[in-house]
């Protein structure tokens, strides 16, 4: 992103299916995603409806309120807590005259500018354009009026201008493409399945530093040099890596997308295969970013994305990440009850991670390589 997008953000809550103190903490992250995605929030608006506006989402009245604020500080975003028809984000762009995106559509985002391997890539893709599809009349034009940044990232601002002919043909052409890459990974799949090393896959919620924690685990002194599979298992996937435990026992271990509250359901979809590989492991490295203030929210999160996915019941070793940026080094108390027998670490300086390697070995009993 060229400049810091300047965001406002809007919620609503429907007394009977929802309540205030919900509705705060969902917009509470959605500003943290709206950050993630690189926008400074300026101001959050929080509404009681009895029900979606068909026009607006939120009534008329609060539209106006938000139309002032987006005038007076020059906002470049506003975005929606919950879902917006397509007719609802339009009619929102003519009145408020600046671009407007969904929950749906800053995750969409966060993932366009994250994902790292090429089947994620086309995932991501994939996800936006099916999410595009329903909102391109008409956009292309307001689209181009408004610049890029947050919401057009991904599929590209020249795309948004394509008519839906040529997106259908995208859709078609991506789905042809990652049947290509899935076989692929099926093969290696069952390739790593034929090496007797136990699988780990680091989960955790997007920016706990799962990424951080994979670099250093797999930079862990090898003492063994570089076997052939090791190159292997590079080339087919930048995300599995051979590690070498105490005692000298093996594991592969996987990186994967960061688990997001209230997932859209398209990339849920989208990210089966990354998820598959969650269901397959043999442990998970729950990664906890233990320094956030919402962390305990976030750690609920991650259980509940387990449960969608039916991975409930893994073994499981809480990480508390971040340490170095506690004050007094201390996780806090109501962490340790929700994640217990959590391991203390920075991925960042390296403090902990013996303990958590020592974690690993004892967790899995993989034979010796
Ligand atoms: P997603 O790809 O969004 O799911 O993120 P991730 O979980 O892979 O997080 P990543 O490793 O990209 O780290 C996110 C940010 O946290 C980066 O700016 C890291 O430098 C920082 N970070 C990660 N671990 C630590 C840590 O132990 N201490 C500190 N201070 N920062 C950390």
């Amino acid at each position: 992103m060229s400049k810091v997008e300047k965001a406002v953000l809007v919620g609503a809550y429907i007394p009977g299916k929802g309540n205030k103190s919900e509705a705060e903490e969902s917009l509470a992250e959605l500003a943290e995603l709206a950050r993630t995605a690189g926008a400074t929030v300026i101001e959050s608006f929080l509404q009681k409806i009895a029900g979606p506006n068909p026009s607006y989402f939120i009534g008329k009245g609060k539209a106006e309120e938000v139309k002032a604020e987006v005038e007076k500080e020059e906002i470049d975003l506003v975005v929606f807590d919950e879902n917006l028809s397509p007719g609802q984000e339009k009619n929102l762009e003519e009145l408020l005259e600046t671009k407007i995106i969904d929950r749906t559509g800053l995750i969409l985002d966060i993932f366009a500018q994250r994902a790292r391997t090429k089947e994620g890539k086309l995932q991501v893709e994939l996800a936006q354009l099916n999410y595009l599809l329903p909102r391109l009349v008409g956009k292309g034009l307001a689209l181009s009026r408004l610049g890029g940044g947050i919401g057009t990232r991904g599929p590209g601002e020249s795309k948004l201008e394509s008519d839906r002919r040529r997106v259908r043909e995208r859709i078609g052409r991506i789905k042809h493409d990652l049947e290509k890459v899935k076989n692929t990974r099926e093969l290696h799949r069952l390739s790593r399945r034929s090496v007797p090393f136990p699988v780990i896959a680091i989960i955790g919620y997007t920016n706990a530093g799962k990424s951080t924690l994979f670099n250093r685990l797999s930079k862990a002194p090898a003492g063994h040099g570089v076997l052939a599979e090791d190159r292997l298992f590079a080339t087919l996937d930048p995300t599995t890596r051979k590690i070498h435990l105490p005692g000298g026992q093996a594991a592969l271990i996987s990186d994967t997308v960061g688990f997001i509250k209230k997932l859209p359901h398209q990339l849920i979809e989208a990210f089966k295969a990354t998820l598959e590989e969650v269901r397959e492991a043999d442990l998970l490295l729950h990664v906890i970013d233990c320094s956030h203030a919402n962390a305990g929210l976030q750690i609920e999160s991650v259980k509940k994305v387990l449960e969608e996915i039916g991975a409930a019941e893994k073994p499981v070793i809480s990480v508390f990440n971040k340490i170095d940026r506690l004050e007094d080094g201390m996780v806090p108390a109501h962490l340790r009850l929700i994640a217990e027998g959590g391991v203390p670490i920075s991925a960042v300086t390296g403090e902990g991670i013996d303990d958590l390697l020592s974690a690993i070995s004892i967790s899995i009993k993989s034979p010796l390589p």
